[in-house]
């Protein structure tokens, strides 16, 4: 057993106050109300405000799951920052967001696994606790998707919002029941082209003569990543118990990327789960990329639906292709 363990010990998040409803994509593209609604499940998300940047979000969320932790951010030791939206290309969200906070003691770095990046977030830093290197890590997932959104492209512009969620997590004896219990993380390159950015990198830079490329916003084969989606998840949410020594029956809740309310439903039949013990609020968010599960973590957490002493199962799954899970106790 290791001798020390990560354990969350403050939870927070924060979605922007602009509404942009289904009925305001009607005017935008060829879809409707109705037809969102039921292949999707989203009826509102949020969008940021014009001039604010992802930094912004996770500082409202930062400050939220700091204070639950009862710390001030010059306690932190690590930032680990999961978005595909920072602020600016260099440097990295992480480092922004430490000089807004404060957190001058801490080394900033931002995680990259596009919708996963906020478990991919918790990975690392669990193991950083658990090697001893780090002591107080802050874990955030940001996104300001609206600003790589092509709002003419119906197949995918319905789909995405802003938001932020951060945890705090601590290192604690090993012996303590709550915390971090088994995690899983996953990739596969083979699949990078069926959600991505096709420019704007280094292959296809923005230059003056290219500034309206419709390849700088993200592209999706949506039915082909449904299907892996759904596969991904429920493997990992089943290893990620394994490693935690947790039966499935003995999560109390399962906190899922809410990408898409039908993917939701696959993996709850899945994974033989009864519809009560799966968290969804897509219907208000739509989807936040790194930002859903701590997003619907917190809404968990400050809504008495999760409390100390439940076992907790995220799991998430997007651009890369990349996914995983983590079981923690709280
Ligand atoms: C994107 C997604 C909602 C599309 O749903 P779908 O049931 O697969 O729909 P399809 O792509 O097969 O399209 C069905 C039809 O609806 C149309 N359609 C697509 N978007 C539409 C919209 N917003 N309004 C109305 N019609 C739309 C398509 O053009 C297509 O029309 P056609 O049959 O005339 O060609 C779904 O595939 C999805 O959620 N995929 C995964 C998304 C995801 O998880 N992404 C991130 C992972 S992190």
């Amino acid at each position: 057993m290791n001798n020390v363990k990560a354990v969350i010990t403050g939870i927070g998040s924060y979605a922007p106050e602009r509404v942009m409803s289904n009925s305001d994509f009607e005017k935008l593209v060829d879809t409707s109300d109705e037809w969102i609604r039921t292949r999707t499940g989203i009826s509102e998300r949020r969008i940021k405000a014009d001039g604010a940047g992802t930094s912004d979000l996770a500082h409202e969320a930062s400050k939220k799951a700091l204070k639950r932790a009862g710390l001030e951010p010059e306690d932190l030791d690590l930032i680990l920052f999961g978005t595909v939206t920072p602020d600016y290309q260099v440097p990295s969200a992480a480092c922004i967001l430490q000089e807004k906070m404060g957190a001058f003691n801490a080394a900033a770095m931002d995680v990259g696994a596009a919708c996963a990046s906020f478990i991919f977030g918790l990975a690392t830093g669990s193991a950083y606790i658990s090697a001893g290197l780090y002591e107080r890590i802050l874990v955030i997932g940001a996104e300001s998707l609206s600003t790589i959104t092509d709002y003419k492209d119906r197949s995918t512009c319905v789909l995405f919002g802003d938001g932020a969620g951060a945890v705090v997590l601590e290192s604690r004896n090993g012996s303590t029941k709550e915390g971090i219990l088994g995690t899983v993380i996953r990739t596969d390159g083979r699949h990078s082209k069926l959600l991505w950015i096709p420019a704007g990198g280094s292959v296809r830079p923005v230059r003056p003569d290219n500034v309206n490329d419709p390849g700088l916003f993200l592209e999706m084969a949506g039915n082909e990543v449904f299907k892996l989606a759904v596969r991904a998840m429920c493997s990992a949410a089943e290893e990620a118990c394994r490693r935690a020594d947790v039966a499935i029956e003995d999560v109390d809740l399962v906190i899922p990327h809410q990408a898409n309310i039908r993917i939701i439903n696959a993996l709850t039949k899945r994974l033989n789960l009864p519809e009560d013990k799966v968290f969804i609020n897509i219907e208000k968010y739509g989807n936040t990329s790194s930002a859903s599960v701590p997003l619907a973590l917190d809404e968990a957490y400050s809504s008495g639906r999760i409390k100390a002493g439940d076992n907790v199962l995220m799991v998430a799954f997007g651009g890369g292709m990349a996914w995983g899970a983590t079981l923690v106790r709280l």
